[in-house]
């Protein structure tokens, strides 16, 4: 499927749409020379994904150590925290492939001045990535998963930062969580050379078709922000995939 929804790949299986969202990273992250940047989802979802990428076959594939990476979002909770975004992608991932401390970026969702640290947040996105248009850096790819209540990141639906237009970070209270979390914007996002959508398990089935169908309002399900964006890829396995039109 392409159009307006941008691309979509299934998976017979688990194991195959990890297949296909590695090949989508490794799309991102080889070719031209230079730096690369990835936003990392938090989650569960990923986590297959992550340690997938360790095996010996991607571990020569990509030049890691060219990469710099971020988070999409991150909870309010200190790095050790078994809830922590960060520390579930330095577990699978960043520490076993031996990624540099100084490209792993961590959000600082558990700041006591979390509108002060948001904005220090953008300071260091847009030190270290390149600008695109309108002055808005470019990550080379920004993961991303969805809820079942059709968020994205941390763009909850009623928030404050799904509509925020110019703050590339904010930090929100989400009141279906009663905690805070901080989060890229769409302004980011929508900035972003590649946006992998990876989705899996049925329970996801029903919000994955609302999202893509032309119907859906970003307002109620922000995922479907991202929609106009030619950018994006979704990378579904088939249970996810079950109530997709064929
Ligand atoms: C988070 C994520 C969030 C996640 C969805 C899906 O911090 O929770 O960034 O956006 O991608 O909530 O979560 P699961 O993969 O656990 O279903």
């Amino acid at each position: 499927m392409s159009g307006e929804k941008g691309r979509l790949l299934i998976g017979r299986d688990p194991a195959e749409a990890v297949g296909l969202a590695a090949e989508c990273l490794a799309e991102a992250l080889t070719g031209r020379q230079g730096r690369r940047s990835v936003a990392l989802a938090g989650g569960s979802t990923p986590a297959v994904l992550y340690r997938h990428l360790t095996e010996p076959a991607w571990r020569e594939r990509i030049a890691w150590d060219r990469v710099d990476w971020f988070w999409g979002d991150e909870r309010a909770v200190p790095p050790e925290h078994a809830d922590s975004n960060y520390r579930m992608a330095c577990e699978t991932l960043l520490a076993p492939l031996g990624i540099a401390s100084d490209h792993i970026h961590r959000m600082p969702a558990d700041s006591d001045d979390l509108s002060a640290a948001a904005a220090a947040y953008e300071r260091k996105i847009r030190e270290v990535v390149s600008a695109g248009r309108e002055g808005v850096p470019s990550l080379d790819l920004v993961l991303l998963g969805v809820g079942t209540d059709g968020h994205t990141a941390s763009l909850f639906p009623g928030t404050s930062g799904v509509t925020e237009a110019c703050r590339l970070i904010v930090a929100h209270e989400v009141p279906k969580l009663g905690a805070w979390r901080m989060t890229m914007t769409f302004p980011l996002l929508r900035a972003a050379r590649r946006v992998v959508f990876f989705v899996t398990g049925a329970d996801k089935a029903e919000i994955v078709a609302r999202i893509l169908s032309p119907a859906a309002d970003p307002g109620i399900l922000p995922a479907a922000g991202l929609r106009q964006s030619g950018a994006v890829v979704w990378v579904l396995d088939a249970a996810a995939a079950s109530r997709l039109s064929r």
